[in-house]
Formats: C-alpha cells, sequence, structure tokens
C-alpha cells in the first residue's frame, strides 16, 4: 500500500490498486460491443464454426503475444500510447505506432459510440416496456426507427459520451477502477442467466450447431482477415489500450497471468453471447447473416416471449450498456492520457474535448449506419462513414499496430530487459515461458498477420 502511494506520489501518476482491479478494469475494456454484437453478426455472416475456430486461433498465437507486449511497453514506462514509444526508443519514427493508435481510438469511438447509442436507447425502451407486443416485422420498423432517427441516434451519442467522459474525469482509481470492479461481476451473471434462457428454447440445436459446426468450404479471404480484426478488436489491441492499461498495473502483477486470464474469459463472454443469440435466430427463422441489426432484432423478439420476458430485455440491455460503456472507457483513456501527457491538457479538459471531437465527427456513423438514413447514401468505393471507420480501424490499423508491436517486441528491445519486467524483477519464475514467448512473438505472430494481409489483397491465396 505504502509503495502504491509511494510511486504515485512521486511519477504523480495513478495506479490501479490491487490484482483484482487491474483484472476487471481490462476485462472491462476487451468486453464490449465487440462480444455482443460484432461477435454473433460476423460469426453469422462468416458461416459459424470455421470462422470460429480461425478466430481462437488469432487470439491464442497473435493477440495473446501482442497483448503480453502491450502490457511490457506500458508498465514499463508508466506512460500513454505515444510517450510510451518515444521513451524506450528516443530517436526513431517508433512513436507513431502510439500516434496510429490514437488514430485508430478516434475511427473506432466515432461508430462505437454511435452504437452504444442504440444500446442506451433501447434499454430505455425495454424499460418503457416498447418490446411488449413486438412481433418479427415490428421489431425491424423499431430497429430502423432508431438508428435512423435523425434526431434520437444522435441525442443518445451525446448522452454515451457525455457517461464516458464524465466517468473519465474522476480518475484512474475513482472512476475506471471503481466502475468496472462493480459492473464486470454483474455483467457475468446476467450474460449467463440470459444465455441459458436461451438454450432452452426450441430450436436451440440449430442455433448451436450453426456456432459450433466448422465448415472449412465456407472461409474466404476476407472471412479470415475479418477474424484476425475481430481478434484485435476484442481484445483492445494494436492501438495502445493495453499499453496505456498496462502503464496503471500494480508493479507485482503477473502480466503473463492478466493476459492469459483476461483472454479467456472475454472468449467465454462472447461465445454465451453466441449462445443466447444464435439459437434465438434459428427458433424464430431469422437470418444469421442479417448484419450489424442481429443483435436489436433478436433479442427483443425471444425475450418477450416467455414469461418475465421484459425483465430479461432490460436485463439484457443493461448488462450490453456496461460492456460498451467500460470498453469506452479505455478507448478514450488512450486520448485522455495522451492530450494530458503528450499535450498539457488537464485531465477534465482531456476528457471534455476528446467527448466533444467523438460526438462531433461521430455524427457521421450515426446519420450513415442504414441506406434510409440521412446520409445513408453518402458512399465511396461502397462503403459509407458507418462502414468506413469499422473497416479501416478495425481490419487495417488494429493488425498494423500489432504487427508492428510484435516486431518492435521481437527485434528492438533487449530480451533481458523484457524478461526482467515480465518476471517482476526475478520474482516469478518464467524462464522457459519467454523463450516459447520469443520465439512465438519473433517469427509466428509476424509471420501469421504477414499471410493474412496478403492473402486479403489477393497476392497470396490461403
Ligand atoms: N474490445 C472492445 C470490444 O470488444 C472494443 C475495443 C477495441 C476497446 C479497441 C478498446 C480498444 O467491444
Amino acid at each position: 500500500m505504502s509503495t502504491l502511494q509511494n510511486r504515485t506520489a512521486k511519477s504523480g501518476r495513478e495506479t490501479f490498486t490491487s490484482g483484482l482491479a487491474v483484472f476487471f478494469a481490462t476485462l472491462g475494456s476487451a468486453v464490449g460491443l465487440g462480444n455482443i454484437w460484432k461477435f454473433p453478426y460476423l460469426t453469422g455472416q462468416f458461416g459459424g464454426g470455421a470462422f470460429l475456430l480461425v478466430y481462437f486461433l488469432c487470439i491464442l498465437f497473435v493477440g495473446l503475444p501482442v497483448m503480453l507486449g502491450e502490457f511490457y511497453i506500458g508498465r514499463k514506462t508508466r506512460k500513454n500510447a505515444v510517450g510510451a514509444f518515444q521513451q524506450l526508443k528516443p530517436v526513431s519514427g517508433w512513436k507513431h505506432i502510439g500516434t496510429m493508435g490514437v488514430a485508430a481510438a478516434y475511427l473506432i469511438m466515432f461508430f462505437y459510440s454511435c452504437v452504444a447509442g442504440w444500446v442506451y436507447y433501447y434499454l430505455y425502451k425495454a424499460v418503457k416496456g416498447d418490446f411488449i407486443a413486438i412481433t418479427p416485422e415490428s421489431v425491424k420498423t423499431q430497429f430502423t426507427d432508431v438508428i435512423i432517427g435523425p434526431v434520437s441516434p444522435i441525442l443518445w451519442q451525446v448522452i454515451v459520451m457525455a457517461v464516458v467522459g464524465g466517468i473519465l474525469i474522476l480518475g484512474v482509481r475513482k472512476g475506471i477502477e471503481r466502475i468496472t470492479k462493480t459492473l464486470m461481476p454483474l455483467l457475468f451473471v446476467l450474460i449467463v442467466i440470459c444465455g441459458i434462457r436461451a438454450i432452452t428454447l426450441p430450436g436451440a440445436y440449430e442455433g448451436l450447431k450453426f456456432l459450433f459446426h466448422v465448415d472449412f468450404s465456407q472461409l474466404s479471404a476476407a472471412a479470415i482477415l475479418t477474424a484476425m480484426g475481430l481478434a484485435f478488436f476484442k481484445l483492445s489491441l494494436g492501438m495502445g489500450t493495453m499499453i496505456t492499461y498496462g502503464s496503471y498495473f500494480t508493479a507485482d502483477n503477473n502480466l503473463f497471468g492478466t493476459a492469459a486470464k483476461v483472454a479467456l474469459s472475454d472468449t467465454i463472454v462472447s461465445m454465451l453471447a453466441g449462445i443466447a443469440i444464435f439459437p434465438t435466430v434459428f427458433s424464430f427463422g431469422m437470418e444469421p447473416g442479417a448484419g450489424p441489426g442481429l443483435l436489436f432484432m433478436t433479442i427483443p423478439l425471444v425475450f418477450s416471449k416467455m414469461p418475465f420476458g421484459n425483465l430479461l430485455l432490460i436485463a439484457f440491455f443493461f448488462l450490453t450498456s456496461i460492456a460498451a460503456t467500460t470498453a469506452m472507457l479505455s478507448l478514450v483513456e488512450v486520448l485522455v492520457a495522451y492530450f494530458s501527457e503528450e499535450l498539457g491538457f488537464s485531465r477534465r479538459n482531456a476528457a471534455i474535448i476528446n467527448a466533444v471531437i467523438i460526438c462531433g465527427v461521430g455524427m457521421l456513423a450515426a446519420l450513415s449506419a442504414d441506406q434510409a438514413s440521412l446520409l445513408g447514401n453518402v458512399t465511396f468505393l461502397g462503403r459509407g462513414f458507418f462502414d468506413w471507420f469499422d473497416y479501416i480501424s478495425s481490419n487495417i490499423l488494429l493488425p498494423m499496430g500489432g504487427l508492428f508491436i510484435a516486431i518492435f517486441i521481437g527485434y528492438f528491445l533487449k530480451k533481458d530487459d523484457i524478461k526482467k519486467e515480465l518476471s517482476n524483477q526475478g520474482n516469478l519464475t518464467i524462464d522457459k515461458l519467454i523463450d516459447v514467448y520469443f520465439v512465438i512473438i519473433r517469427y509466428v505472430t509476424p509471420a501469421l498477420l504477414v499471410i493474412v494481409f496478403l492473402n486479403s489483397i489477393g497476392i497470396i491465396k490461403v
């Protein structure tokens, strides 16, 4: 306790207070709309089991090693994403990996805050009882009404940013730590309840079969790139989030342990979300490849048909709001830490300014989410604003950031330094683990990333 306080006082920088706080905050970053919204609809679009298998491999051989690398960079330097690279390699262009991360944080927030706005709005509608008499037809109209607006999606996006900004102003401990420690366990309980309920539906078997049946003929280059992008997005990697959070970790935290626990728990939450959603899709004869609206159209329908359905629905959208909010805390914290440490803003101003920027530009996403939206017809190369923000960040910037981080860790830093930090100055015996880690981060992770990139642009065919 006293050492913690000393360190905080010395550097003027906050840290989380315990291992449990580190775990919940980091899991809070990983678990988000990625699990509950993106994961099911992408798995649906790209054919189920085979996509899932590729996704698992990406988590294991790319996600986990990059996550550990980011933890290292953050905790070693105790700096924001840009400052951290700067400190490790002062005279070089490496700090621009951090700059790229800042750009990715904005792009993700532009559309993420919009979808989070829909989720908050759905929670409000569930509380009002709007879904009690829902039918397969009206669920679709309700969804398009919510996303087309044009006033309501923007209004809810602003509410979302006010909540996120407000929590961040409170700081690392009083804001991020307190919120994630209280809400993450609740989220877990709620999603288990929803998953159990969905699995007992008629038609559930079809849904589970879809999720777990592996058919490699379904697998395209686009599917593999998407699975890789999803792995990065899911674990909040390749853009400095885990560097920034790592910089707040306690000195005695076992970084290997935290990375493994977070990746595993995050995957369990995604599976539970898939288990809650796909049985519903099949028992109501809906389309698993329905796209971004999947979550919003299936869940109200299924829960409205059961006893205490509206309560379950409220629980579900509440848990999704929690997931989205805690993930956004980590996204915007990348910006807040950068603005306050590199550009000299106060924490409060950094949070406010970034919330305003995100609302301002994010409006473009909110107004282009559907064909019928105000800017629904504005497209470049076949994609509107919403889709571009998502595509550039998830499928390009994050995996590219990951590739650079792997190369940086594997080739540009001293193995001994890394060993020292990851073993907590020799307190943990991890010699063998470090050797395995180095083989993976040097050869396996970059090779897989390069293959996936080349494959996706058609230069090589897998
Ligand atoms: N991991 C979050 C999710 O799954 C999204 C996220 C991406 C958060 C990148 C931080 C950084 O929803």
